[in-house]
């Protein structure tokens, strides 16, 4: 990875997910500028604001200095203007979980970038096939799921559409342990591993919410303490977002035709009540 060609990158989408992105590639020695693209300048300072912030939670862990960290902040380029891509070797979609918005900018970067350029999609249960239809080089299109935290988790899932190049799941694989992360690969289908198996247990512990067999607590805390997982199913939904874990249910309803996938009407609710979890202030719980 210390290849000249392998230095720019960006990022579209500067939410939950892209700007923790943009944050670990702007950590790693190979990469000198990251591009973050977003919709407007009220909405990249506020992404700003938030990789200022987890940078100088890892400064105060120890985990580098005051100057790597500011060093690591100019890299990144914050930009309304997607056309700035044009020389990136990497570009990673992390925009809404929607198949038309995604094809949207996919079309566009298959104009904008070069035949060279990988362009992975971050999305947590799309087809990478259906998404590569946008493109001409649908060989150049890859999932590249990461989790988040982003600066926390080690995992990226690394998805192979139909039309994939096996030189483009090289290369990605190689970003992903440049970035001192660990890639897991497999195929597309619907909400991949992670999703497919995530996704419907935070579902039944909002159908268990709602049908009052426990509170928002009980249900976390069983699930913590009797599991063993680090977070229970519904603080989890409030990190990831409400209206994410339902845009993926949808996908998962949609591409197994299967009512076990059905979503749960409160988590509908919370979505028209504006309760969307971390990110807008209240989910199933404050913030
Ligand atoms: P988010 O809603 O926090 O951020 C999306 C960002 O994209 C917003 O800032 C929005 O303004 C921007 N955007 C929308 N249209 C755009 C366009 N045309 N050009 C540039 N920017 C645009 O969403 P989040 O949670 O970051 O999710 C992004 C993707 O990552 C989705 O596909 C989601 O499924 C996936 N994902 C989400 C995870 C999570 O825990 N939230 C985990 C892993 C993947």
């Amino acid at each position: 990875m210390s290849n000249q060609t392998n230095k720019i990158m960006s990022v579209i989408g500067s939410g939950t997910m892209g700007n923790g992105i943009a944050h670990v590639f702007a950590m790693s020695s190979n990469i000198e500028q990251v591009f973050l693209v977003d919709l407007n300048d009220e909405i990249l300072s506020k992404a700003q604001s938030i990789i200022r912030k987890n940078l100088d939670r890892q400064v105060n862990k120890g985990i580098f200095s005051n100057s790597d960290s500011n060093k690591f902040y100019d890299k990144i380029i914050f930009t309304t203007d997607i056309e700035k891509t044009n020389s990136s070797n990497l570009v990673v979609e992390a925009v809404k979980e929607d198949l038309d918005i995604k094809k949207n900018i996919f079309s566009k970067l298959d104009k904008i970038t070069s035949s060279q350029t990988i362009l992975a999609t971050n999305t947590s249960s799309i087809s990478i096939s259906d998404i590569a239809m946008a493109t001409h080089n649908q060989g150049n299109v890859i999932g590249m799921h990461f989790m988040n935290p982003v600066p926390v988790m080690k995992l990226v899932e690394i998805i192979k559409g139909k039309n994939t190049d096996n030189s483009i799941v090289k290369r990605t694989l190689d970003y992903v342990s440049s970035i001192n992360k660990i890639a897991v690969e497999c195929n597309d289908s619907p909400g991949f591993v992670s999703n497919r198996i995530l996704m419907p247990m935070i579902n039944e512990a909002a159908f268990t919410y709602m049908e009052g067999v426990a509170t928002v607590d009980a249900i976390d805390q069983i699930m913590k303490l009797g599991m063993g997982h680090p977070m229970g199913p519904l603080k989890l939904a409030d990190l990831i977002g409400i209206d994410v874990c339902v845009s993926i249910m949808n996908v998962l309803f949609e591409g197994f035709k299967d009512e076990k996938y059905r979503v749960c009407p409160i988590l509908e609710t919370m979505i028209k009540n504006g309760k969307l979890g971390v990110k807008s202030g209240e989910g199933f719980y404050k913030y």
